[in-house]
């Protein structure tokens, strides 16, 4: 078989406009399997052969050539060498076709036909049951579909456009009435491919949905190098906190997070849809009604685990124990007279936390020009924790810095091992790759860090949250691919990009 692109999936999802456009720009050809039972009509009608006697029709295709060619960019078709694309789009055509389509013989001639085209040149085909029945071996199957709401409304405007009447709850119905007819008739119903990619164009314009096609068609046609770093998604700490919060959702009564429990969308909505409500501030946890309080892996400052207490709420800690174990640094440096440094991003929930369980405020630093300026009274000891999450080359930078100043410096490198070695392999990866992807949630702090850490090795690094922000046009100019992913992301989602790169 040439290379070859097979799109399914329902009436009016848009997949013969969409995969012209992508035969054009790629130099497929676009196989029009509804031209071909076209020209089985027409077949049938030259010959004389009755369209309801099943055993005749049979018989007469069962030698049947057909081919199609362009010709000036216009698509011909022959049968039996004959050049039939005038008659096509006859009415009495079209009525033969659907008549001699239901039968077995017809349809097993003709997917023959289409795989004898997929095997002579690159191709792209639409149908129903191309990526299941009739090119199970495609190099990329999609499967189109648009809500049944958007297809009626684009048929509708179609229809007002030609200024035909319209009324769009039947157009609707219609189509209702067709996609149930599609999925469950005999002969080639409509199937999804396990292997196909799914793409809802409801909210998207011909062109998105062109360049995602293409974008992908390009990646498996080149079919490059993928790397999977296997420090990618979940960490120890964000696991157990989310399975904390899934256990705890098979309890009674309220349920809320303090904070997003990570910093990731598609899992906070899907926890919110289990009845988990955040709290964000003092103000709600005064208004919401009593319940459980789940504590995320960043922690919480000890005034707002007070509050928590005070107030009623049962609290399960689900802070990691990496953070756990900052708190006790923090606590015991700030109950003595030595100061104590936090690297880290002041505004992020976990150094605000850290800060919360100091006796004494504590110093937060951020860049190498906070560590210059940095003065405490000469020889005060000075004790240097990290964000678990922040960047160790930077850390050890600020730490020399600090150093430098001659006071009596304890460093505790409190930056997790996960987080180290995440950063690690992706930076390793990222150097020897062409295009680096990280996948993670805007407003994850280690994934920013690890597009950071990527992009210097790698400039074609891609952030994305989810396979949907891809640019797949760009991608397709690499010939080897790293994929990492912060530790909120799930592996849904790693599996989703990875499947589809
Ligand atoms: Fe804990 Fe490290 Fe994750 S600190 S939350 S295991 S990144």
């Amino acid at each position: 078989m040439g290379y070859a692109v097979a799109v399914d999936g329902p009436a009016g999802a848009g997949k013969s406009t969409i995969a012209k456009l992508v035969a054009k720009n790629m130099d497929l050809t676009y196989i029009d399997t509804g031209a071909m039972y076209r020209g089985i009509g027409i077949f049938i009608r030259d010959a004389g052969v009755d369209p309801d006697d099943e055993e005749a029709v049979s018989k007469a295709v069962s030698g049947i050539t057909m081919d199609i060619r362009y010709q000036d960019g216009v698509q011909h078709v022959f049968v039996d060498g004959r050049d039939v694309t005038e008659r096509l789009r006859e009415e009495e055509t079209g009525r033969l076709a659907s008549r001699v389509s239901r039968y077995p013989a017809v349809r097993s001639r003709l997917v023959a036909l289409q795989r004898q085209m997929a095997e002579s040149g690159n191709v792209i085909m639409d149908g129903r049951d191309i990526g299941t029945v009739v090119l199970p071996g495609a190099q990329l199957k999609i499967y189109l579909t648009a809500s049944v709401q958007t297809r009626a409304r684009r048929r509708w405007k179609e229809l007002l456009e030609k200024g035909e009447p319209a009324d769009i709850a039947e157009i609707q119905a219609d189509i209702e009435k067709r996609d149930n007819q599609d999925m469950h008739r005999e002969v080639s119903p409509l199937k999804k491919a396990d292997d196909a990619v799914v793409l809802d164009t409801s909210d998207m314009t011909i062109e998105q949905v062109v360049n995602r096609i293409e974008g992908l068609a390009r990646i498996r046609r080149k079919n490059p190098k993928v790397v999977l770093a296997q420090t990618a998604g979940f960490c120890f700490g964000v696991q157990r906190a989310v399975k904390t919060v899934y256990d705890e959702t098979k309890g009674s009564g309220p349920l809320y997070t303090y904070g997003e429990i990570i910093h990731n969308e598609s899992v906070v909505d899907d926890l919110q849809k289990h009845g988990v409500t955040v709290l964000d501030t003092p103000d709600d946890v005064r208004k919401a009604e009593k319940g459980t309080v789940v504590i995320r892996s960043h922690g919480v400052s000890k005034d707002v685990y007070d509050d928590l207490q005070n107030a009623g709420f049962r609290i399960v800690d689900a802070t990691c124990p990496f953070v756990l174990k900052i708190h006790q640094i923090a606590r015991e440096v700030t109950s003595g007279d030595g100061e104590l440094v936090i690297v880290g991003d002041r505004t992020h929930p976990e150094v605000e936390g850290i800060c919360g369980w100091c006796r004494k405020p504590a110093t937060v630093i951020d860049t190498k020009e906070e560590a210059d300026s940095l003065i405490f009274p000469e020889n005060t000891d000075v004790t240097i924790v990290s964000q678990t999450t922040f960047n160790l080359q930077k850390f050890e930078e600020i730490v020399e810095i600090i150093r430098a100043k001659g006071y009596n410096t304890n460093v505790c490198n409190t930056i997790c091992s996960a987080t180290e070695e995440r950063q690690t392999e992706a930076r390793r990866i990222a150097a020897t790759v062409d295009a680096m992807i990280v996948i993670g949630g805007k407003k994850s702090s280690n994934t920013r860090k690890l597009y950071e850490i990527c992009k210097r090795e790698c400039p074609e690094t891609y952030l994305i949250q989810t396979f949907a922000d891809l640019n797949l046009i760009s991608l397709a100019k690499a010939d080897s691919i790293g994929i990492t992913a912060g530790a909120s992301t799930p592996n849904t989602i790693i599996e989703e990009v990875l499947h589809n790169v």
